[in-house]
């Protein structure tokens, strides 16, 4: 596995790689990985003949500066997991090699990137498109690999790359749960024992939601108030939207698919969690 850190050495590998007709793989990451990365790289390795894993913890898609601070940097364990993986490129850049002059560029595709993160986080997915599209133009990936667990990233990135027309297939992947069905998070190692076994909550009363046949406004007012009935968890939004453009629905039959997207404060600190459910 080739780990570097230059636009310049990655960019000469790739070219390489591309003159033998192979196809690449782009697996975009912050670092801290978990089995939910391992899947997604996993899946790459088995589509392309290349697969590239980009390490950067992006400070743009940051509004909180104490959330970057305390996000967990464990490259070398995470370039040995890839290793297992199977991935054949890791692409590590310093925030000077990615940002050598802030970027002013404006990425705005509402309601998807204003609603819920969006509004809640203001700037994170503008931050998001930056990086994200630096990366698409240095590596040019056939496929791009994204875990569902950031359900309103993927639509983001999908709406960007429809908009910059740019020819890469975006691959959405399921979301990775531990047992007791707490998605998997780089976050979660912020969490105690006891915090974990509270965030399991989370998933469990969505499912149940989806059970119970309620009205829109119904299962809404359900989530929310059992989750908030928990000592030490507190909902920040839980909204019904469309799958696809995340526009709020009223009725079950107002959209193709239908989502629900959660943001939970969990424990002392607290820490932030999100999940989602789909209900159609
Ligand atoms: O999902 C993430 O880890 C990040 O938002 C991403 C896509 C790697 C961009 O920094």
């Amino acid at each position: 596995m080739l780990i570097v850190q230059t636009i310049a050495e990655l960019k000469a590998c790739l070219n390489g790689e591309r003159e033998q007709g192979h196809s690449v793989g782009l697996v975009p990451t912050m670092g801290a990985l978990h089995a939910g990365h391992a899947s997604l790289v996993e899946r790459s390795v088995k589509e392309n003949d290349v697969t590239v894993v980009s390490i950067f913890l992006n400070p743009t898609q940051f509004n909180d500066k104490k959330d970057l601070e305390r996000y967990p940097r464990t490259l070398e364990a995470d370039c040995e997991l890839l290793e297992k993986c199977g991935a054949q490129v890791v692409f590590a850049p310093s925030v000077e090699e990615v940002y050598p002059e802030p970027d002013t560029r404006v990425f705005s595709y509402p309601p998807t990137d204003s609603v819920m993160e969006g509004a809640f986080r203001p700037g994170h997915f503008n931050g998001v498109c930056q990086i994200v599209s630096k990366l698409f133009d240095y590596v040019e990936p056939d496929r791009a690999y994204f875990g569902e667990k950031d359900y309103q990233q993927i639509c983001v990135i999908r709406r960007m790359v429809e908009d910059l027309k740019m020819d890469i297939n975006i691959v959405a992947c399921p979301v990775i749960r531990e047992e007791s069905g707490l998605a998997r998070s780089s976050r979660n190692t912020l969490l105690s024992d006891d915090e974990r076994q509270l965030a399991a909550h989370i998933y469990r009363v969505l499912s149940e939601s989806r059970k119970k046949q309620m009205s829109v406004a119904e299962t809404h007012d359900f989530v929310v108030s059992e989750i908030d009935a928990i000592e030490g968890l507190k909902v920040q939004y839980f909204s019904i939207v469309d799958g696809l453009t995340l526009a709020d629905v009223s009725t079950w039959d107002d959209a193709e698919s239908v989502v629900g997207c959660i943001t939970v404060y969990c424990g002392a600190v607290p820490i932030r969690l999100i999940d989602h459910i789909r209900y159609k």
